[in-house]
């Protein structure tokens, strides 16, 4: 069988500010779709909450400070954007999971009958990206690509820092040493979420940061082909 790929996309991918933009961003996924489906190859997408996550934990803090009870609600978002994309997919006939699996490994086991899994959270205490990570181990993955709004990983937050440096190639532990080991917050934001470093420095998963507004960024990087991003090397 052949191996599956593995991407978290940023769930800020899905509701870019303006709506021509999502109209584009969405009719090239849609076409990278096709393409992996033709070519018999098989991809695992893990979709992040965005808006929907940080609108409900904000309403939901009104009521608990539980940080278990706040990543379920985040945990929601994910899975109704992971439908929203699962959706698009079989609308264009795509080999796609019937259902959102809830764990990586449920998650697995779906490609032996289906081209695509999509899917978005699975327990408290990470994000969707320590999921994509934990699911291409469960995939015998060697890499797992992380999409989101930034196109590189840098050494400091580059929207606070007008001197920030991105990085093309780092190893897994200079990333460590930037990013910690520490669960986030539930809705707080990271270039990438410290469990899923943790995960990937485990099992041995390089790691592919790059800009998911750019398809052809994503295509690349499945492809195996140079890519305009980070590589986190394990
Ligand atoms: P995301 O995976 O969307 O966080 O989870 P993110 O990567 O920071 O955000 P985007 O998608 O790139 O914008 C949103 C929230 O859902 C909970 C956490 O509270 C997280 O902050 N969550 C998600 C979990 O608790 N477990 C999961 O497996 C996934």
């Amino acid at each position: 069988m052949t191996l599956p790929q593995v991407i978290a996309l940023g769930g800020s991918l899905l509701r870019p500010e303006e709506s021509e933009n999502r109209k584009i961003w969405f009719g090239k996924l849609r076409q990278l779709a096709i393409h992996i489906e033709g070519n018999s190859r098989k991809l695992g997408i893990v979709v992040g909450g965005g808006l929907p996550a940080r609108e409900g934990i904000e309403l939901a803090k009104d009521f608990t400070s539980d940080l278990d009870r706040l990543d379920e609600v985040g945990i929601a978002a994910t899975r109704l954007n992971a439908t929203i994309i699962q959706q698009i997919l079989l609308d264009v006939g795509c080999n796609v999971a019937p259902a959102i699996p809830h764990d990586t490994q449920s998650a697995a086991q779906y490609f032996e009958q289906h081209n695509f899994v999509v899917m978005g959270g699975t327990l408290p205490g990470h994000t969707t990206d320590a999921v994509a990570v934990t699911l291409a181990r469960d995939c015998r993955a060697k890499d797992c690509i992380i999409a989101t709004n930034v196109s590189h990983i840098y050494n400091k937050d580059p929207k606070e820092s007008d001197d920030a440096k991105p990085f093309f190639d780092m190893t897994i532990d200079e990333l460590i040493s930037i990013t910690g080991t520490e669960r986030l917050s539930p809705g707080q934001s990271a270039v990438v979420d410290p469990i899923a470093v943790s995960i990937a420095a485990e099992h041995k998963i390089n790691i592919a940061v790059l800009d998911g507004r750019e398809i052809d960024l994503i295509e690349s990087a499945l492809d195996g082909k140079e890519f305009h991003g980070t590589v986190v090397r394990s």
